[in-house]
């Protein structure tokens, strides 16, 4: 499958950023043990991914400003592009020696997402995706799965924990959705929940209080496998609500619909 040349820029980019988390989340599980446990190696392992990122693409695209969990905003020469990044989603998978974590490049061109890539480096499983382009995993062309009734569906969504709020809003959205779908996930990696909607793995997805880089480049992945986006209102503000419901046509519909239910 031949790639453009801004998508092999942001592969070089994860794949090596994926081999550094790769190595260190060897070491983690080893740590799992040990009684300080693994979090400073952790937030160590997901500093030095977002360095290499950082590096690598600065060095293809130089003036190109940056958005990163880490770093934040990042301003640049060129006002017209900018990398939207997460170098580590799923970093509680990650802590505790879970292989379900990715790597999260977008680029936006004047305000438009255009080129997004997510990377799993436990399964080696890349999703690439352009604008107008279609979206891939590894050579496959990706398609959203066709089923049409939210009964038949399997779900994903974000649950949120101690020290998160929004505990009741979430218990309200859990129930009305568990009563309606054959099955909800919480994979735990809002990146890859997206990717798997795009790949038809999951029949949909919602979560709530997320960040431009857990989405922007899974956004794209979803519309160019022929699924729908919008944030919990059916607008398309998601990086500004932190929320999103993605699907088929008629999953996404219907997955709205349910959520929105006040109790
Ligand atoms: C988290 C993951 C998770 C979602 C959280 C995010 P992080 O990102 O995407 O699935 O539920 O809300 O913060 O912290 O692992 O980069
Ligand atoms: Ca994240
Ligand atoms: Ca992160």
């Amino acid at each position: 499958m031949a790639r453009s040349a801004i998508i092999n820029v942001m592969v070089q980019a994860a794949m090596k950023a994926g081999r550094s988390l790769a190595r260190d989340f060897g070491e983690v599980q080893n740590l799992q043990v040990s009684l300080k446990g693994p979090g400073d190696y952790v937030s160590q392992a997901d500093r030095k991914a977002e360095e290499i990122i950082h590096a690598e693409l600065s060095k293809a695209r130089p003036g190109y400003a940056f958005l990163m969990e880490e770093r934040g905003a990042v301003e640049g020469d060129d006002d017209q592009h900018r990398w939207i990044v997460d170098p580590l989603d799923g970093t509680t998978n990650f802590l505790h020696g879970i292989p379900i974590f990715s790597i999260s490049i977008a680029l936006e061109r004047q305000g438009q997402i255009v080129a997004g890539v997510i990377y799993n480096p436990a399964m080696d499983e890349l999703y690439t995706a352009e604008r107008g382009g279609g979206a891939f995993m590894n050579d496959r062309r990706l398609r959203v799965a066709a089923r049409s009734k939210l009964s038949d569906a399997v779900v994903g969504t974000g649950i949120p924990h101690l020290g998160r709020g929004h505990h009741g809003r979430a218990l309200v959205e859990l129930k009305n959705v568990m009563g309606e779908t054959a099955g909800i996930r919480r994979l735990g990696s809002a990146a890859l929940d997206l990717a798997y909607v795009a790949a038809g793995r999951m029949d949909g997805f919602w979560e709530n209080w997320l960040a431009p880089w857990d989405l922007a480049a899974g956004i794209l992945m979803v519309r160019e496998a022929g699924g729908f986006c919008s944030d919990r209102d059916g607008g398309q503000a998601m990086f500004d609500s932190g929320t999103i419901v993605a699907g088929n046509e008629a999953i996404h519909k219907a997955l709205l619909k349910t959520i929105q239910q006040k109790s």
